[in-house]
């Protein structure tokens, strides 16, 4: 594996090896000393075009506590900004011979062009409305950690569809672990031409949020992604959240065993209330934890995982 550009890439077998990888880098974290040296001598640079706050400091702790060097960049403050061409710029930083770029881009399909052009590991931070296929494994692993197995158990994902790429990641991921998946959303809020294709994968689809979350394991808030939206996918925000949204009332209806997750950044009191964010059930911080884990663990398969490991003779991953 060269690349991690979409979840459609991995066999159950690649999810599951990644997964299980990432709960022995977990340990790391709560170590004194929080550096293996599986890395030493790769350099990564972190390719940030859109806005992060947990995936980019994830990814970047992650390369450190490999040994790697890590490198960020945005596209302010690069030659992007004077006028120079995606092309241009990634082949420029691939001239320098750096062994990854993680790329978030705002335009869907931008890693999987940039992996056409460079020579580098590519890694999908995040592309557009298309996949974020870092984040499908790392809410797998979190919800894995709490329900065990995910074959068989009912997840639910709630809200802004249309304009989410972890939906589209985690739909991948989960179906290919097994997992029952429904998705619930408005209708504006539902991507068009859902319906076949969500009967072809044996998913369900939902208006009513009332009548899924009795029946879940898990339930996955979804953002309401204003900076995506044109115009008006709901009457007003009080009504999406008393539709749509996980308030105080609705934690009730979850069955005990049930856990609550949530990508980050979260609108509080619109997809999720206060209560449901802090709830004991929530796996929200847990989700921010295991991030660093997994991606670790994506890190030392794409770079150190069987050639490349042999050649720098450093296959141990912990
Ligand atoms: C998500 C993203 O950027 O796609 N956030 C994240 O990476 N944790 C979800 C979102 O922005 O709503």
């Amino acid at each position: 594996m060269k690349h991690l550009l979409s979840m459609a890439d991995l066999s159950r077998e690649e999810i599951l090896e990644i997964l299980d990888t990432a709960v022995s880098m977990h340990e790391v974290q709560h170590r004194d000393v929080k550096k293996l040296p599986t890395l030493r001598g790769r350099t990564i640079i972190n390719f940030f075009f859109e806005d992060s706050t947990r995936t980019r400091s994830s990814f970047e702790i992650a390369g450190k506590w490999l040994s790697a060097d890590t490198i960020n960049l945005t596209g302010k403050g690069t030659s992007v900004s004077k006028g120079e061409s995606l092309r241009d710029t990634v082949k420029t930083i691939d001239a320098m011979g750096v062994d990854m770029m993680i790329v978030r881009h705002m335009a869907s399909g931008a890693p999987a062009q940039i992996a056409q052009w460079t020579k580098c590991s590519i890694v999908n931070a995040g592309d557009g409305m298309h996949e974020h296929p870092s984040q499908a494994l790392l809410d797998a692993y979190t919800m894995r950690q709490r329900l065990g197995d995910l074959e068989g158990k009912h997840i639910a994902l709630v809200g802004d569809l249309t304009h989410s790429r972890v939906f589209r990641s985690n739909v991948l991921c989960l179906t290919t672990l097994g997992a029952k998946v429904t998705l619930v959303a408005p209708a504006t809020l539902m991507p068009a031409g859902m319906g076949a294709w969500a009967q072809a994968d044996g998913i369900e689809l939902s208006h009513d949020l009332d009548a899924v979350l009795p029946t879940v394991d898990a339930v996955m808030m979804l953002r309401v992604q204003r900076e995506r939206m044109s115009g008006g996918f709901f009457p007003t925000a009080r009504e999406y959240a008393v539709t749509y949204g996980l308030t105080k009332d609705r934690l009730r209806l979850l069955p005990d065993h049930a856990v609550i997750c949530h990508p980050g950044p979260m609108n509080r009191g619109l997809e999720i209330s206060g209560d449901a964010a802090d709830a004991a059930q929530s796996l929200v911080l847990d989700q921010v934890s295991a991030g660093v884990a997994v991606r670790m663990s994506i890190l030392y398969h794409l770079l150190a995982g069987e050639t490349s490991g042999a050649q720098s003779g450093e296959g141990s991953a912990a």
